[in-house]
């Protein structure tokens, strides 16, 4: 297929944060970029010249999106199949709905990476109390995730003992879910691969990240992983994207247990937070890969330039009385701000992050949290650090 050249369209589902520097990065490219999103005041609207708003499930506001597109990309996975197939009708789309389908639903997801033997940790469907509490005395202490609608640890409730189904069922609120056996983490890391239409692919060096109650708080690459866990992770990513036939990105989360398992936690079709710091620390930023892929132009190379972090920030920080200090933040060697222009500030709400590069991952990693800690206003907890 001709690649699609500088100066064409790109739509983006999603006018979120990643969908802004998704449409940055196209931009600095030459492509124009038209955005579709419920909120017409979106991230992404200050970068694009045309936003659609509408939801994700608007079949003709995704056709009226791609008619005036070369190509249509994504920023999250939670689109209605029908909007998709409108898409696809319309321009080419990446990726494609077949591999949306698969990853935008907890239950399908986990059932796809089993059933295509990559290593999960173990867990069991629900569809009610009664098999959660079955999974947990089969499983131990487990978490609910629901099957559609969980991310920054939404959607997810902890059982200990089976007496406590009932409760969490009813808090996460679902029809479906996954049950997951709680699992000792050594720790997290993510691996980012790039697939062109060609099946030709690029993979990023890992990330190692942090949450904090379920939330990103922090990723560095390197992650200064022991030789063969890496390897696991890209050849895991590799062939997860290959068995989808994903065109585009994608990002798999990874657990390392305590007893030295490598698994799967969950996927994502689309730029990733853990991967922020490739803007900094890679020869080219996961956004820069995204516009290539899709466009079918060549891979840029994902090789390390230096080592880069970032510590996320939440709502949490604008929602005291002090404001959070940029200018102190700017201070730290090599730090930089980015914010990505949402108004409306809520706890837990992502609204940013600080990067920093340096020599080597804990260097980079000290200087994003200096400057996280600069920022922050004093009545809000400190960060956790390694
Ligand atoms: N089975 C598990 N055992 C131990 N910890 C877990 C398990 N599942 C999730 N966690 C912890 O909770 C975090 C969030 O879980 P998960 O990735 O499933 O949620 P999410 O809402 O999709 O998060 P995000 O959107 O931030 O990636 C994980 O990164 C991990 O720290
Ligand atoms: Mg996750």
């Amino acid at each position: 297929m001709a690649p699609i050249l500088p100066g064409a369209t790109i739509g983006i589902l999603g006018g979120g944060q990643l969908g802004r520097m998704t449409a940055m990065a196209a931009r600095a490219l030459g492509y124009d970029v038209h955005v579709l999103d419920p909120d017409p005041d979106c991230s992404a609207r200050p970068v694009a010249s045309r936003v659609v708003t509408a939801r994700f499930d608007d079949a003709d506001a995704a056709a009226d999106l791609a008619r005036q597109c070369d190509v249509v990309t994504l920023e999250i996975e939670q689109l209605a199949p029908t909007a998709l197939e409108a898409v696809a009708r319309h321009a080419r789309l990446h990726p494609g709905a077949g591999a949306i389908w698969v990853i935008q639903d907890r239950v399908r997801q986990k059932d796809w990476l089993a059933e295509h033997a990559f290593p999960v940790g173990p867990f069991r469907h629900a569809e009610g109390a009664a098999d959660v509490a079955a999974a947990v005395r089969e499983l131990g202490a487990c978490i609910v995730k629901s099957a559609h609608g969980g991310y920054d640890g939404r959607g997810q409730a902890h059982v200990l003992d089976p007496g406590d189904a009932a409760a969490a069922w009813q808090a996460v609120g679902a029809r479906r879910s996954v049950v997951e056996q709680r699992l000792d983490l050594a720790l997290e890391f993510s691996v980012l691969v790039a697939r062109r239409a060609d099946g030709q692919m690029a993979v990023y060096p890992p990330s190692r990240n942090h949450h904090t109650r379920g939330v990103l708080a922090w990723s560095v690459t390197p992650a200064d992983l022991a030789k063969e866990v890496a390897r696991a992770g890209a050849e895991v990513a590799m062939g997860i994207a290959e068995g989808l036939d994903l065109v585009g990105l994608l990002a798999v989360e990874f657990f390392l247990t305590t007893d030295g398992r490598v698994l799967v936690n969950e996927l994502a079709p689309r730029p990733h937070n853990t991967y922020h710091q490739s803007e900094r620390a890679c020869a080219t930023s996961q956004f820069e890969q995204l516009v290539r892929a899709v466009c079918g132009l060549p891979l840029g190379a994902p090789t390390l330039i230096a080592a880069g972090a970032i510590a996320n920030l939440l709502g949490d920080l604008w929602v005291t009385d002090a404001p959070p200090d940029a200018v102190g933040a700017l201070e730290v060697a090599t730090a930089r701000l980015h914010l990505y222009g949402k108004r409306e500030a809520r706890a837990g709400r992502k609204m940013g992050h600080v990067s920093a590069v340096g020599q080597s991952g804990p260097e980079a990693l000290a200087r994003a949290l200096d400057a996280y800690e600069r920022f922050r206003p004093a009545a809000c907890p400190a960060i956790d650090r390694p």
